[in-house]
């Protein structure tokens, strides 16, 4: 079950509300999700109390992005488990709530084994359960922690291939706090390049169908006080013919062996341009995100969404029930099909570097991917 309340916490602005927190008011653990569907327009929360509702949510993208993803899919299992639900069957409908970011099934997975492994070792239900909340803490943490370092070697690397300083720096979709435990991905190294006064310009694509750009993405620079200018995506290609982006910054949904990457779909008509236009193209992404067990590109289930995502203007939430409305303004005939992938796949070629929290992947083979992701593992 979800609720929703406004916020109401007196002594905070609204730039702390975090994405997701767990809480133990005394009718039972909650996991309470900012509803990213609302924003920017209204700051409401969704108080899960079970994993179905978590499902939704992830489904209805109240709660997005790769990192973020995988965070609430442990929680979510952490919820079955604390709630008595069947941790099993909570852990297969979490992890397949979306397919194409990695990390919700690392998540899920991560909390569940955790559970697992408490059980195995004779401990009982409320013990199997304080494991997976554990496992999942502890993820959320590292998260926040991968973040720092990868805005470290994102500016660092900046600063190596733009030594003259103030970046004008495309991004796409949104890669902020609202998608981490910390300051995000790609927009947390265009945040540390603006905080040393080397970010001049955040071009922000609005990314159409669901505008998380210009919803989401616009709404964290804003309150970050970074001068940002929103285009609409397919306004892209002029800015860079006129020679007025020096980096595109993107996040990642799932990064293959061979350093395929997907992202937003919109992410590889920009990989494309750069290329044409001699701009660095920069995915940012923990290796949490890198799937090594998925070969290439090819091999990547792109999720395909609603089509009134397409024809009506944003409306992310469900179909209104009976019809095949979504209750947005239409911009289309009734009755127009329409092709909705939420993401495409960008090949290793035009990927000038992937930044991780273990170091920057440049040029981008499967040996250098490999070696970063095998740095994790060893600590
Ligand atoms: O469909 P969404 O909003 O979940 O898509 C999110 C993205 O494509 C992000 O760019 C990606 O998850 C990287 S977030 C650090």
């Amino acid at each position: 079950m979800a609720d929703q309340y406004a916020y109401s916490g007196d002594d905070k602005r609204p730039t702390e509300i975090p994405a997701i927190r767990w809480e133990e008011p005394p009718e039972g653990p909650v996991l309470v999700l900012l509803d990213q569907t609302r924003l920017p327009a209204e700051e409401v929360e969704l108080v899960c109390t079970d994993a179905s509702a978590l499902v939704e949510a992830i489904r209805s993208l109240a709660v997005r992005g790769a990192p973020l993803l995988g965070i609430a899919g442990a929680y979510g299992v952490a919820l079955a488990a604390v709630r008595g639900f069947d941790v099993d069957e909570a852990a297969s409908a979490l992890a397949t709530a979306r397919p194409t970011a990695v990390n919700l099934a690392v998540g899920v997975r991560r909390a569940q084994a955790a559970h697992e492994a408490a059980l195995a070792k004779g401990g009982d239900v409320r013990q199997a359960a304080a494991a997976a909340l554990a496992a999942a803490r502890q993820l959320h943490r590292e998260d926040a922690e991968a973040s720092g370092r990868m805005a470290e070697h994102g500016l660092a690397l900046l600063d190596e291939l733009l030594p003259g300083g103030g970046h004008r720096i495309l991004t796409h979709c949104n890669t902020g706090s609202l998608v981490s435990g910390g300051e995000g991905t790609a927009f947390a190294v265009a945040l540390a390049a603006h905080r040393v006064g080397r970010l001049r310009r955040l071009w922000v694509d609005e990314t159409r169908p669901l505008l998380q750009g210009a919803r989401l993405t616009a709404y964290e620079a804003a309150r970050s006080g970074m001068a940002y200018t929103l285009l609409t995506d397919n306004a892209a290609g002029s800015l860079f013919a006129a020679g007025e982006v020096d980096a595109v910054l993107i996040g990642a949904d799932r990064i293959t062996a061979d350093g395929s990457v997907a992202n937003k779909v919109g992410s590889y008509p920009l990989a494309v341009l750069a290329r044409y236009h001699h701009v660095p193209f920069i995915v940012v992404a923990p290796v949490t995100t890198v799937d090594l067990d998925t070969a290439d590109g090819a091999s990547i289930e792109v999720e395909q969404r609603a089509g009134h995502e397409v024809t009506e203007l944003v409306a992310p939430q469900a179909p209104v029930a009976g019809t095949e409305a979504g209750g947005g303004i239409p911009v289309a005939p009734l009755g127009t099909q329409a092709y909705n992938p939420a993401f495409d796949v960008t090949p290793p070629e035009l990927v000038t570097a992937i930044v991780t929290e273990e170091g920057v992947v440049s040029p981008v083979t499967a040996e250098a991917l490999a070696e970063v992701c095998a740095r994790s593992r060893r600590v």
